[in-house]
C-alpha cells in the first residue's frame, strides 16, 4: 500500500505573476475551491493517510490556511453558520493529515523532494505536482493499483502535441504491459523536437521508491542550475528500478499558466 504523499509547493509561480507576487497559486480558487483542495481530495480518495507539504517561508500562507483555528472558532461562536462550521470541519480534517517541511531556496523539484527524506517511512510514496489537475478519474488511485500489480515505480503519462514537446519530460517507452501501462526505458527532460523519443509526456503524479533520496543527494544541478527529479529518475532506471508510464484516464488541466488556470475553472464548472 502507498500511505504517504508529498506535494512540492515551494516554487515561485512566475507564470502566474502578478497574482503570485502576493498570493500562493495553490490557494487560488478554481471554480470556488482552492486548487490544493482538489489535490488533497484526490489523495484521500486514493487511500493516502499522510501528506507532506514542501513549502517555503514565502508561502507560509499555505500553512496559515490550515492553522487558522482561533479565527474560525471566534466567527462560529458569533454566527453559528452551518456552511462555515462545515468548511472548518473540512479544514480540520485536512490539517490532521498534513505535515510541513521547508525548502526556502527553490533549487529544483529534486531538492524539494529531498527535504521530505526524514518523514518518508515506507518503501514507496506518492508525489503530486499541484499545477497538474486530473479530473473525472482518480489518477493516483489507478497508479497505486498499477504499482501493486507490477511492483514498480509509476509515473503518469499523456500524449501531447509534438509541437509542444520541448516543454515536457518525455518518455522513451519500452515493453507494453497493457493499454494503460508501459515500461519506461528512459525519460528526457524538455527535449528538442528532433530528439524526442515519443510524444508521451510526464504529468505530475509519481510513485517513487525511497531509494531516490540517496540518488538525489548525489546529483549535481542540471538544466537551469536546478536539481531535477527527472534526473534522479533517469539514474534509478539506469540502476534497473522498474518504472511504468501510466496513461491515465480522465482529463488533464494545467493550472500553472494563466491561460490554463482560467480554462481549468471553466472545465470544472461543467462537471
Ligand atoms: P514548476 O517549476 O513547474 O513551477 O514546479 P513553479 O516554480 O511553481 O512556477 P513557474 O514555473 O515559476 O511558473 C513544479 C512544482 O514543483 C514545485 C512548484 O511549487 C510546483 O508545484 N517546486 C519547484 C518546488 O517545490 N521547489 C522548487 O525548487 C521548484
Amino acid at each position: 500500500m502507498i500511505r504517504q504523499a508529498i506535494i512540492p509547493l515551494a516554487g515561485l509561480g512566475t507564470r502566474l505573476l502578478p497574482l503570485t507576487s502576493v498570493f500562493a497559486k495553490e490557494l487560488l480558487p478554481i471554480n470556488g475551491k482552492p486548487g490544493i483542495e482538489y489535490i488533497i481530495d484526490e489523495c484521500i480518495e486514493a487511500g493516502i493517510k499522510e501528506i507532506v507539504f514542501i513549502i517555503s517561508d514565502k508561502k507560509l500562507m499555505i500553512k496559515n490556511y490550515f492553522y487558522n483555528d482561533r479565527f474560525y472558532k471566534k466567527i462560529i461562536k458569533k454566527k453559528k453558520d452551518k456552511r462555515i462550521i462545515n468548511e472548518y470541519k473540512k479544514i480540520l480534517k485536512y490539517k490532521k493529515m498534513i505535515k510541513f517541511v521547508y525548502q526556502n531556496k527553490p533549487l529544483g523539484t529534486g531538492d524539494a523532494v529531498l527535504k521530505t527524506k526524514k518523514l518518508i517511512k515506507d518503501k514507496y510514496f506518492l508525489m503530486l505536482l499541484p499545477d497538474d489537475l486530473i479530473i473525472k478519474q482518480n489518477c493516483s488511485r489507478d497508479m497505486i493499483k498499477s504499482h501493486i500489480k507490477y511492483k514498480s515505480s509509476v509515473m503518469a503519462s499523456m500524449s501531447v502535441n509534438k509541437k509542444t514537446i520541448s516543454r515536457w519530460g518525455v518518455y522513451n517507452l519500452g515493453k507494453k504491459i497493457n493499454k494503460s501501462n508501459y515500461f519506461i526505458n528512459d525519460v528526457v527532460e524538455k527535449p528538442k523536437l528532433k530528439d524526442a523519443p515519443s510524444n508521451k509526456a510526464v504529468i505530475g503524479r509519481y510513485i517513487l521508491p525511497r531509494s531516490i533520496f540517496h540518488i538525489i543527494s548525489k546529483l549535481k544541478p542540471g538544466a537551469g542550475g536546478e536539481i531535477h527529479i527527472t534526473d534522479a529518475i533517469r539514474e534509478l532506471i539506469k540502476m534497473n528500478e522498474k518504472f511504468i508510464a501510466h496513461n491515465f484516464k480522465g482529463k488533464y488541466l494545467d493550472c500553472g499558466s494563466m491561460h490554463g488556470y482560467i480554462k481549468s475553472g471553466l472545465e470544472i464548472s461543467k462537471l
